[in-house]
């Protein structure tokens, strides 16, 4: 681990980067780097040399210690969800409607907050990234030319000894068994439309939008030339896709409306590998399953970013930057790295669009299962719609004074699928066994509990003008009813964060408790302050033990 040193040499200051190392049972300290004379350039230069070490972690507020992360099966997991009023089986009076869900008062929060960290990170923070909102059902020749109406096709198979229906993969066939373990029937595979078609007014049709990508591509002109983007830039958008799955199962891992959350980055092909980043995310080290080792029958692999560029899993570095940068986003929303690994797809598994494709993978508890999808699409799309619009989308490049038609590189989330990595990574027990849902503060539903310590009116009246001021900018809740063990136990287990208590000091100092669900430890703050530091906790910003004074 690096830390920052400060050293005093003839009465002048200078900074160094040190790192203790166990060498023979002894720890050791190394000088990495001289930092420079100020604590801010060190701390700049620290981040900088620590980036490019690969998998250092940057100077921030440690996680807090978790409790005991607890796997639960798929199936306990969506009644866990039904019981909180996270997700609920669509229009369940009248018996559910397979592959379609609904989310309740907290999922919907959880779902939003997932979407508003993946808009920030992608297209707030950054400069050459914009957002749209497309159309769910556009003009029908879009999907004619993007390849969807002669390609989006699920091959249906039927067991031969349980008798239900699958889907498999085109490269699967004949080589693959029913979960029950028995055989398929190869002789009476059917091709099956993945798209759902709908009447539009009187004499037309159209399709529900099986992804959200296209919109992009057809936009990709104007949105250009409005917001005045040069190459290389991003176009993202997030909104619901819809497919007509065989088999929808695995709760809200395969369904047939779902949402995504797509990032198409366009590059000019010449400058294809000219990605001011790379330098800084080449060393980083993430366990792979390559095609070959899949070919093979091999195991997982760990390989650096660069390594997978000079092994051609990447052609190219803007695919590798922003696989890493995808990857990452899970990372800082606290996912477990152990359970994360990318998965090149084989030649053979190639959507009809892409020339290569990594999907980072989750350990679900029914196996590795794609959370996440990367393609590069080369210019295949716009090809596509220069071809059947009769449009030139090329656009000018002002540096080389030439018309260029970009590359794609796009990363494709699906916000369910990252819901249910949020819900498995966090679900924990306490010592006494009772469920903790230790979300990140950024996703939890609920930011903070308040309550008065007894119900009586003097503490009421601080808690209620706490709870009012706070829900300006965050989902809190007041809660009063029960012992105060009980309201902590019923926070934690929907993710609330911290609990703030007014008791009888908050009354004499004019400050209050605020209780931390992972470690269970409490501070007292200044209510004067209480916004401020609630707000540096949820971006995890600063320690919480170091917020405030420590309080048993
Ligand atoms: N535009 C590229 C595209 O749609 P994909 O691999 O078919 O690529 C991307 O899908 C992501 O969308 C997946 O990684 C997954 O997170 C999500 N997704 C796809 N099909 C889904 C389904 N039936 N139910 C839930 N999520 C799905």
């Amino acid at each position: 681990m690096a830390f920052i040193v400060k050293k005093n040499i003839h009465g002048k200051e200078y900074f160094y980067l040190n790192e203790n190392k166990r060498v023979d049972g002894k720890v050791k300290t190394k000088t990495l780097a001289y930092l420079g004379k100020t604590r801010k350039d060190a701390e700049k230069k620290a981040k900088e040399i620590l980036k490019e070490e690969g998998n250092k972690e940057e100077k921030k507020a440690p996680v807090p210690v978790k409790m005991k992360q607890e796997e639960i099966p798929i199936e306990d997991m969506a009644i866990f969800c039904k019981r909180k009023g996270f997700v609920y089986p669509s229009a369940e009076i009248y018996g559910g409607f397979a592959g379609f869900w609904d989310f309740g008062h907290l999922g919907v929060e959880l779902k939003n907050n997932v979407k508003k960290q993946w808009w920030n990170y992608h297209v707030r923070q950054r400069e050459d990234i914009v957002g749209i909102d497309g159309a769910i059902i556009t003009n029908p020749e879009v999907w004619k030319a993007s390849g969807h109406v002669d390609s989006f096709n699920d091959v249906l198979v039927f067991c031969k000894r349980c008798k239900k229906p699958d889907k498999v993969d085109k490269h699967e066939i004949g080589k693959v068994k029913c979960s029950c373990g028995g055989e398929f029937d190869w002789d009476n595979v059917k091709e099956i439309e993945q798209m759902f078609k709908t009447e539009v007014g009187l004499d037309s049709h159209g399709y529900l939008r099986p992804e959200t990508a296209q919109l992009i591509f057809t936009n990709f002109k104007s949105v250009q030339d409005n917001a005045r983007l040069k190459l290389p830039f991003g176009i993202a958008q997030i909104g619901k896709a819809f497919r007509n799955e065989i088999a929808p199962r695995e709760f809200l891992f395969r369904s047939r409306e779902f949402e995504q959350m797509e990032l198409q980055y366009f590059v000019d092909l010449n400058k294809i590998n000219d990605c001011p980043y790379y330098d800084k995310i080449k060393n980083y080290k993430i366990k792979i399953l390559t095609a070959i080792a899949q070919e093979k029958e091999e195991t997982v692999g760990v390989l650096t970013i660069n390594e997978m560029l000079k092994n051609k899993i990447f052609k190219n570095k803007w695919h590798a930057y922003w696989l890493y940068n995808s990857y990452k986003w899970f990372l800082e929303l606290g996912i477990n790295e152990k359970k994360m690994r990318l998965r090149e797809h084989k030649k053979d598994e190639l959507s009809h669009y892409a020339d290569s494709a990594i999907d980072i993978e989750y350990e679900f508890p029914f196996g590795w299962q794609e959370l996440f999808g990367s393609h590069d699409r080369t210019d295949y799309d716009l090809s596509q719609h220069e071809k059947f619009s009769k449009k030139d989308l090329k656009i000018f490049d002002e540096e080389t004074k030439k018309k260029v038609l970009p590359r794609v590189i796009e990363s494709s989330f699906g916000v369910e699928r990252a819901f249910l990595v949020f819900m498995f990574d966090s679900y924990s027990k306490n010592q006494k066994g009772e469920t903790v849902l230790c979300l990140h503060p950024k996703l939890a539903p609920i930011k903070a509990a308040v309550f008065p310590i007894v119900k009586k009116p003097e503490f009421e009246k601080i808690a209620e003008k706490i709870v009012k001021d706070l829900n300006k900018e965050w989902n809190i809740i007041y809660d009063k009813s029960g012992s105060i063990g009980r309201r902590y136990a019923r926070n934690d287990e929907i993710g609330t964060p911290f609990c703030i208590t007014i008791d009888g000091e908050s009354i004499k100092k004019k400050d209050v408790t605020i209780r931390d669900r992972d470690t269970t430890k409490q501070i007292r703050v200044k209510t004067s302050e209480l916004k401020n530091i609630l707000r540096q906790l949820i971006e995890r910003e600063i320690e919480f033990e170091k917020s405030g004074k420590p309080f048993k």
